[in-house]
């Protein structure tokens, strides 16, 4: 377990975090320090709204037996569960995340599915929890027939080197499914979701996860100075993915994406 203390954001970093030079670092200790209360957060602080989220994206990606599927900036292992849970005939499931304490409880989960499968439903599927930089996989060409990412981009140093390396892993014509949030464009609903975002959350946040660095501090920031959709659409078709689908979900407070690759980069 991994317990290095998170530098503290402070205001004038939060005004945008994504410039930082040592975002990396600083977002990979607070993942760390944050990951016994995570799912509990995550499902208190979206009134569990995140499960039917990932759901939603699950079906669309219309993942099918046999496909090789990777779950970048995995976290706890929900999204890849879920993938697991609705297509038990998948060949082979990839979580990638660099915080190593997030992955051991990904890690804990799989142990008690396999533990508790007395029908064999997930026995053949190759299940696979790694700690890599999303932004330099250590992992072959097209290699994935889906590639998901969970409210995982918007954390990353650089979004273009990490779409670059989903590109590269993807195979020609594989699946991209993100998960974002984001601002509804509703002037009503757009207030009454950062005054929750930045009143209630780090309150909420600071007491059950004794957020020592500021985690639920960062998170309302780091939307905030976030790419617009129509600014992550353009940088999806500039790194060369064809954008299928759009849908705004919770009322525009989550985006999600599906794209395409369409060729190699030069
Ligand atoms: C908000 S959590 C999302 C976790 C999970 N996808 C989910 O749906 O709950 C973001 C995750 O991205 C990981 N992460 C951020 N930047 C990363 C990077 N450059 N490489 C690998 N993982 C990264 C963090 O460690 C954290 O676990």
């Amino acid at each position: 377990m991994n317990q290095e203390t998170p530098n503290k954001w402070t205001r004038n970093e939060l005004k945008n975090p994504h410039r930082l030079t040592d975002k990396s670092r600083r977002v990979r200790q607070m993942f760390d320090s944050i990951a016994g209360t995570y799912d509990c957060l995550n499902h208190l602080l979206s009134f569990n709204q995140d499960r039917s989220w990932r759901k939603r994206a699950v079906q669309l990606a219309q993942i099918q037996p046999g496909q090789d599927l990777l779950d970048l900036c995995c976290g706890t292992g929900d999204m890849a569960l879920e993938f697991i849970n609705n297509q038990p005939a998948l060949k082979s499931v990839t979580g990638v995340d660099f915080s190593q304490n997030m992955l051991e409880l990904a890690q804990k989960k799989t142990n008690n599915l396999l533990a508790h499968d007395t029908g064999d439903r997930y026995k053949n599927i190759n299940i696979k929890w790694l700690r890599q930089d999303a932004t330099h996989l250590n992992l072959p060409d097209n290699q994935f027939h889906c590639v998901s990412c969970v409210f995982g981009l918007r954390n990353l140093q650089d979004l273009n080197a990490g779409l670059k390396e989903i590109h590269r892993v993807l195979k020609p014509k594989g699946t991209l499914l993100v998960l974002e949030f984001a601002l509804p464009k509703n002037p009503l609903l757009n207030w009454a979701y950062q005054t929750y975002f930045r009143l209630v959350l780090p309150v909420v946040g600071g007491i059950i996860a004794s957020d020592r660095g500021g985690a639920y501090r960062y998170l309302p920031e780091s939307v905030r100075s976030f790419d617009t959709s129509d600014q992550f659409c353009s940088k999806l078709q500039k790194n060369d993915f064809e954008v299928v689908h759009t849908d705004p979900l919770n009322w525009g407070t989550v985006q999600l994406y599906l794209a395409r690759k369409k060729s190699d980069i030069a």
